[in-house]
């Protein structure tokens, strides 16, 4: 039957048209995304011209990802959809754990692999050096052995490896597996705030709304373990003057720490540190990961 479309009925009429969609969970994505993709439209009153303007937006963000690049990411990032989306991956554990945060756009797989107590700075630096150190535990304390510990961060002037020199050498990443006690270690560099890449359409629309487009200081972890869910998140550090104003949402409170200038319990008690416990809880059948994001080249390879 033939049906009178106007900006109201057009949304039963996409939707129905949808109706047989094989895959039930593709169906049940795929509808409320059109719902609330129509009611903004209506909300906003969006005009072709404008309609036209968001086009070619998404299709330079698209036209900036490389394998060393992901604007993708950061548009999710700065919309604050990686932090919503890493609240609703919490929330689903069934165990208590230590909270997600983001992966941005700089992690890489592949990681050199390292012992306890290396240090993850190869390239000259003038950076603090600090330890890093703490446990795996499960909820009731108990330490996690042979945990897998990877860290990636900036330098000192608030840089990654991808953005410096060649970006195919890997600088302050590597991986680690805890001791027998869920015990981990590894020297580092303090990291400095910087702002997110800002010399694209991400950028440009940071800039249109007026926003600092900082990150507070912060280190990359992904902790996970055989039987535990994976845990992606980051710790900040106190006293950055974004702490409280992250371009990208990822700060939450028990995220955020403090280099130590003396702690006998250090490992390497001699060097200013950062003391941080992860908990990671037990997996169940899904949700295994909590990626909000991936190596940029695999990214580009896999839509290739
Ligand atoms: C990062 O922490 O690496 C990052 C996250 C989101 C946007 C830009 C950078
Ligand atoms: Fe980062």
């Amino acid at each position: 039957m033939l049906r009178a479309i106007d900006e109201n009925t057009i949304t039963d009429a996409a939707i129905e048209q949808m109706a047989e969609t094989p895959n039930p969970r593709l169906k049940q994505i795929m509808e409320p995304l059109v719902r609330h993709l129509h009611a903004w439209a209506r909300e906003a009153d969006l005009t072709p011209d404008e309609w036209l303007e968001g086009i070619k937006f998404l299709t330079a963000v698209g036209q900036k990802c490389t394998e060393f690049r992901q604007e993708f990411i950061l548009l999710s990032d700065t919309l604050g959809m990686s932090s919503l989306i890493n609240s609703l991956h919490d929330k689903r554990s069934t165990e208590a754990g230590t909270k997600s945060s983001l992966v941005g756009p700089f992690y890489r797989q592949d990681s050199p692999a390292m012992k306890l107590g290396d240090s993850i700075v190869t390239k000259p630096s003038n950076g603090l050096e600090v330890v890093l150190y703490g446990r795996v535990t499960d909820k009731t304390g108990k330490g996690v052995p042979n945990a897998s510990v990877e860290v990636w961060q900036p330098d000192e002037t608030g840089n990654y490896d991808l953005q410096k020199h060649d970006p195919s050498e890997m600088d302050l990443r590597g991986h680690f597996h805890t001791d027998s006690d869920g015990r981990y270690y590894l020297r580092t560099v303090a990291p400095l705030g910087y702002m997110i890449p800002m010399d694209g359409p991400v950028g440009d629309m940071i800039r249109a709304q007026k926003r600092h487009g900082y990150r507070p200081a912060h280190i990359h972890f992904i902790v996970g373990a055989p039987g535990y869910r994976e845990v992606v998140t980051a710790l900040y550090l106190a006293g950055d003057p974004h702490v409280d104003s992250d371009t990208v949402f990822g700060v939450t409170e028990s995220l955020v720490t403090k280099v130590n200038d003396k702690d006998s319990n250090s490992p390497i008690p001699a060097l200013p540190s950062i003391k941080f416990d992860f908990q990671l809880a037990h997996a169940t059948t899904k949700d295994m990961t909590g990626r909000v994001g991936a190596d940029p080249s695999q990214i580009v390879k896999a839509g290739a």
